[in-house]
């Protein structure tokens, strides 16, 4: 029997952010082979997320190759990899599932000790990068690194789906949509008949909005200081809206007002800590529950009253929805094929790989919800 080839340096295109919002250059990369327990993927489509725009525009790490919500198929595998084989449809994870870690093995939570969030550009295993150009390193980004025709993550941060599951729609769940929905059904458990008000309309909070609406709540208000994502968020299951521009009075007496004393639930899903603390104060006394999603960009501290914890609110942040990436996405995958979730609607532009900067365009102005960035077959 052959033995398997043994992977080589790929050269191939990859957006390549050099500063601090400045658009990315479209170039050739060298990627290095998959690493031992590390698997190599040829991207197929990779969505914008807000985070990716908020690392670039405040980060300080450059080179660097931006992208974390991909599907792709898997091209080669590392020593050790026997989960993967090449052809495998896959998405990519923010954050991994080892399995074997404490927090992994207590089934209390999504928070990998080994696989989780990676904030210095660099791969878990063993803090290098697998990006080079003319020589020098080009750093990842949260381990993922999708806006590339091929990318290397650790197999722990890569989940197996099935082949029917189209590849440039179920990239959403790789991040965004699956982290709104996680947040209603795992995190904060939104109840039959309950009121939810959600700050920030895009992607992220919509999709809290889906996941409230198929749980049942009877009042989803939505929050949002862009008169467009108003307009759209109804069909998403947003009840009502509102703009904080149209009023003089605090949003969170407004929602208090509305909402006979504040909401049952709510989402910060703007990345803006003075947002939690106005969504802790547009919860109700007894059990108002807030869950914090948001990525800030400035300003990670948060302050409120400690009034209102003594006052029975519960405040929870959560990353991807409290899913564990490897034993809950395939069954969530499976629901968008089965149409018990629905993704396509928050797709609003599809681009080809050469337009990338407009994707970033786009999301900084507030014009889309998600885009899909398709790279060359
Ligand atoms: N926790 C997680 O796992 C996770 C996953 C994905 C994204 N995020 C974070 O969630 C947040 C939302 O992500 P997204 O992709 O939906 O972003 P987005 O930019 O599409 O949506 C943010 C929305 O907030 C609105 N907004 C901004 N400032 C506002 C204000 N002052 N008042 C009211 N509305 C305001 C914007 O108009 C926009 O509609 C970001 O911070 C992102 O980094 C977290
Ligand atoms: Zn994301
Ligand atoms: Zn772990």
């Amino acid at each position: 029997m052959p033995l398997p080839s043994t992977p080589q340096i790929i050269t191939c295109k990859a957006a390549v952010a050099y500063g601090a919002g400045e658009p990315l250059v479209i170039e050739e990369v060298e990627v290095s082979p998959p690493q031992p327990s590390e698997i190599r993927i040829k991207v197929v489509s990779t969505s914008l997320c807000r985070s990716d725009l908020s690392a670039w525009e405040s980060h300080n790490i450059f080179p660097r190759i931006f992208g974390h919500e991909a599907s792709g198929i898997v091209e080669s595998v590392g020593e050790g990899v026997t989960e993967f084989k090449e052809g495998d449809h896959v998405l990519t994870v923010f954050i991994g599932e080892c399995k074997t870690c404490r927090l992994c093995k207590s089934g209390k939570t999504n928070i990998c000790q080994v696989l989780g969030l990676e904030r210095r550009g660099l791969m878990h295993s063993d803090q290098k990068t697998r990006f080079s150009a003319k020589g020098k390193p080009i750093y990842h980004y949260c381990a993922v690194s999708s806006f590339s025709e091929y990318t290397v993550v650790h197999s722990g941060c890569a989940v197996k789906v099935s082949p029917n599951a189209p590849l440039e729609k179920v990239c959403l769940l790789s991040c965004g949509v699956a982290a709104g929905l996680g947040a209603a059904w795992n995190v904060a458990n939104v109840s039959e008949g309950s009121t939810v008000v959600i700050f920030g309309l895009g992607t992220v909070g919509l999709s809290v909005a889906q996941g409230a609406k198929l749980r049942g709540a009877s009042r989803i208000i939505g929050v949002d200081n862009n008169p467009q994502k108003c307009e759209n968020a109804k069909a998403f299951g947003v009840t009502e809206v509102v703009n904080p521009n149209s009023y003089d009075e605090p949003i969170a007496q407004v929602i208090k007002r509305i909402s006979n004393g504040g909401a049952d639930f709510s989402f910060e899903c703007v990345g803006d800590t003075d947002m939690i603390t106005t969504a802790l104060q547009s919860c109700c006394d007894g059990w108002g529950t807030t869950v914090t999603l948001g990525v800030p960009k400035v300003k990670p501290e948060m302050s409120a009253h400690y009034g209102l914890l003594l006052m029975g609110r519960t405040l929870k942040g959560s990353l991807y929805g409290g899913w564990k990436p490897k034993s809950d996405l395939p069954s969530l995958v499976e629901k968008y094929v089965n149409k018990e979730i629905q993704i396509d609607d928050y797709i609003t532009h599809d681009l080809p790989f050469e337009e990338i900067n407009k994707a970033f365009n786009l999301m900084r102005e507030g014009e889309c919800l998600r885009c899909v960035i398709h790279m060359p077959r």
